[in-house]
């Protein structure tokens, strides 16, 4: 990428200024102004053809001449729709030279180009310390599947480039996700996430949740100290994680290649989270319910997620990917959740009226899957659904059978295929089918007959799972748990998953050791697919090919 002229390569700030009054683009608090330029009668192309176009480069772009500083957490976008998209950033104050306004007006522009200079919306935002300076705009207008360009200008600073992709409509021949959960930053590197950054043929990114851990410095690995060093309970204290986070050179990468659709785990607000509570919270942090409301302003704040009128802690929503896949996104943890049993055995598990969801989530599901046209209706979700014997977990949905009775009854009186479920939270890989009961003969696990639906299970990007020496436990799980085909308990990685209309399909991909900085590997672990109507996964040979024609990262 090379400038044509003396000026600088980054031009859009002085396009923007220029340009932004005559447009009358205004100022809106904490919110977007999406406008086209072509609405207002302005040519859009005049003032911005100062560089080179680079179609056909597909590396990343060189650094610019430019400072950072004022966006030192770098870009995100998420929840993509098919005419618009939300775009984040957050400028960062406080610098030595930096002015300490009350509220800052930010620029962002959404182009075709990764110059910036095709503009197709543009507007201001303002931001001030009551959104810890964070800025979240629902950028529409857009056109659907289509690769966008974006960035901020404040200060006099310019944002990295960002990248993004709406939701396609109608007829839709591909969709492909990458899927992660739990990172640990106390035990170490992020190289999922750098592994996904590189992968430019993803239509988008669903994290299941455990994007932060809440715990001390030591509380849990102790390769890397956290920010702050005692466990986060306080809206600054979430703040200064999240804040850590970003700053993670692999992650900030993810987010600015990719949209994400995001969900939380327990870790975003404790360890074991349910409605009332969590097993890492007791009376000395404060009343739980100070707790929720704190970790849930600042996911809101920090996290690309679309926001609504309704309760900040209603996450559960659904994205549509044309006729080929529903995405519903589902809170295992805050909004229903009943207590965590302290055992399988403990009575309250077999209670019928039993809720992971809570009775609202759950109906809402239920409408979900039942007025669906979309071929894939895949299940954004946390905890283990597959009954697993010889691993008796109360917080997996195995300690809430009614709940995962009443949603697979609802998938076989209904008659509801290709549902495919996907889970985060256990730091280990598994596919399974999800039949009723496995134990039971009406279930065959080589023909898939019985299966209701099929589940994949993500490793996590750098938490642990089971240890080394267990490695060799998969063997036993899958002798002992007729529907578990597959499993892999100890490495990090990701998964992508790649849906057409024929099959849909995971492609477990495990990286090097996270105790070191990343040396770049990876291998592919597996493959498991279920065709279209078989609700029952079978071995793939290989992963699915990648799309010819990614549009350039940015
Ligand atoms: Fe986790």
């Amino acid at each position: 990428m090379s400038s044509t002229s003396g000026s600088a390569p980054w031009s859009r700030r002085e396009w923007l200024l220029g340009t932004s009054a005559a447009l009358g683009a205004g100022v809106l608090s904490g919110c977007d102004d999406a406008m086209s330029p072509t609405d207002a009668g302005s040519d859009a192309g005049t003032d911005a053809a100062v560089v080179d176009t680079d179609a056909g480069v597909t590396g990343p772009l060189p650094p610019r001449e430019r400072s950072y500083a004022t966006f030192e957490h770098g870009v995100a976008s998420g929840d993509p729709l098919a005419d618009a998209v939300i775009l984040w950033t957050r400028i960062t104050t406080g610098m030595p030279d930096a002015p300490s306004p009350a509220s800052v007006d930010v620029d962002w522009a959404v182009a075709t180009d990764r110059e910036l200079s095709d503009v197709v919306a543009m507007g201001t935002a303002t931001t001030d310390a009551s959104r810890d300076w964070t800025v979240k705009v629902d950028a529409m207008g857009l056109s659907p599947a289509t690769t966008y360009y974006y960035g901020f200008s404040a200060l006099g600073g310019d944002s990295p480039v960002g990248r993004t992709r709406t939701a396609p409509t109608g007829a839709v021949e591909r969709v492909r996700f990458g899927l992660v959960s739990c990172s640990s930053l106390g035990h170490g590197f992020f190289h999922s996430y750098a592994k996904l950054a590189q992968r430019a043929d993803l239509d988008a990114v669903i994290h299941l949740g455990d994007y932060i851990y809440e715990y001390g410095t030591g509380g849990y690995g102790d390769r890397r100290e956290y920010l702050p060093a005692h466990e986060a309970v306080s809206l600054d204290d979430y703040r200064e994680r999240y804040a850590q986070y970003r700053r993670e050179p692999a992650l900030a990468e993810a987010h600015r290649q990719h949209p994400f659709i995001a969900i939380w785990d327990d870790h975003e607000t404790a360890d074991n989270s349910w409605s009332g509570g969590a097993e890492n919270h007791d009376a000395s942090e404060g009343a739980w319910a100070d707790r929720v409301t704190a970790a849930t302003q600042v996911y809101r704040e920090w996290m690309p997620i679309r926001d609504h009128d309704g309760d900040p802690r209603q996450l559960y929503r659904k994205l549509g990917y044309g006729d080929l896949c529903d995405l519903v996104v589902l809170d295992t943890r805050i909004w229903g959740r009943e207590e965590q049993a302290g055992s399988l055995t403990d009575p309250e598990v077999d209670d019928p009226d039993r809720q992971l969801l809570g009775a609202d989530q759950e109906a809402w599901l239920l409408e979900q899957l039942r007025g669906s046209t979309a071929r894939w209706k895949v299940l954004a979700q946390q905890v283990m659904m597959g009954e697993l014997s010889g691993f008796p977990n109360p917080d997996q949905w195995d300690g809430y059978p009614a709940a995962r009775a009443r949603l697979l009854n609802a998938i076989q009186t209904d008659a509801i295929e290709d549902v495919f479920v996907l889970t985060g939270d256990i730091h280990s890989s598994w596919a399974f089918d999800l039949p009723l009961d496995p134990a039971d003969v009406a279930y065959d696990p080589t023909t898939g007959a019985g299966s209701l639906a099929v589940e994949v299970v993500v490793p996590a990007v750098s938490s642990p799972g089971f240890p080394p020496a267990l490695a060799r436990a998969a063997a036993g799980f899958i002798r002992d748990n007729r529907s578990l085909h597959w499993a892999e308990l100890t490495r990090r990685g990701y998964v992508v998953l790649d849906l057409t209309e024929a099959r849909a399909q995971a492609d477990w991909f495990f990286v090097g050791e996270v105790e070191e900085e990343d040396d770049g590997a990876e291998d592919h672990g597996a493959s498991w697919a279920t065709a279209s109507g078989a609700s029952h996964l079978a071995e793939a040979l290989s992963p699915a090919a990648p799309r010819p024609d990614a549009p350039p990262l940015a």
